[in-house]
């Protein structure tokens, strides 16, 4: 039986998440200094990755060598790599009161394995779970960017070898009609709809700043009441 009731732990687990070139990994970092400028413990991790064995997970799953692997086994690496940094790193850090910002998580492969390749719901959901067990973000910013202006920001500040996801994109492989980035920002969409109360949508469009701003006013009325204490950009 899944239990969807979030983690107890005593630190705060927020998830940034969005497709290529949405701006998640900049504001990730960014986040990550300004917590700790702020005096918040913070933990900065990025998926797929995040501990020795989930870094070659994260090699299997995102070069380009590995073309054409199924989706099948693509869904149990993520969760593979996702089952360790959580053992590893975010369920340690939650329990000494931590704020663990993490750059991906269990949303990317539910829209991009559940929706995008099609993997039915009942078995990522259960994945999911298997993975993380109550390991739950307390909030999620959906970073939400035209596919457009997505795709062209993550090929012109592309990472060489790590291209396996942005090749099929290019491609513009098609299912049902639709392209896999359309359909993945639908997902998306759907996903936050279904999680009001967790997902918040932030356009991303913007200039970062701006993104950051709205980022930041959002967790100060979440953190103050937790930590009593503000975040200020300038600190
Ligand atoms: P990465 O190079 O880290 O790009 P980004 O900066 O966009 O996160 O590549 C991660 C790729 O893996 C990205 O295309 C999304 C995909 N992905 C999934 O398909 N499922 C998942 O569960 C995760 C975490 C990532």
């Amino acid at each position: 039986m899944i239990n969807k009731k979030r983690h107890n732990k005593q630190g705060f687990f927020i998830s940034l998440e969005g497709f290529e070139g949405s701006g998640k990994t900049t504001l990730s970092k960014k986040l990550y200094h300004i917590m700790l400028r702020n005096g918040f413990n913070s933990v900065l991790t990025k998926e797929p990755g995040g501990t020795l064995a989930a870094d070659k997970i994260r090699e299997i799953l995102l070069e380009r060598e590995s073309e054409g692997l199924g989706y099948k086994a693509e869904l149990l690496l993520f969760a593979a790599s996702r089952s360790e940094n959580v053992r590893v790193n975010i369920q340690p850090a939650l329990e000494c009161g931590s704020i663990v910002i993490s750059d991906r998580y269990l949303d990317s492969t539910t829209a991009y394995q559940g929706y995008g390749r099609g993997i039915d719901m009942e078995i990522i959901k259960y994945l999911n779970y298997f993975a993380v067990g109550n390991i739950i973000p307390d909030i999620t910013f959906f970073l939400d960017v035209d596919t457009e202006i997505g795709l062209y920001r993550s090929t012109v500040y592309s990472k060489g070898k790590e291209m396996r996801f942005e090749d099929e994109f290019i491609q513009q492989k098609q299912i049902n009609g639709k392209l896999f980035l359309d359909r993945v920002r639908e997902a998306y969409h759907q996903i936050a709809s279904q999680n009001p109360d967790r997902i918040q949508v932030i356009d991303s469009n913007r200039d970062i700043d701006l993104v950051l701003n709205d980022i930041i006013k959002i967790l100060n009325q979440r953190l103050s009441r937790k930590y009593c204490k503000e975040i200020f950009l300038e600190s």
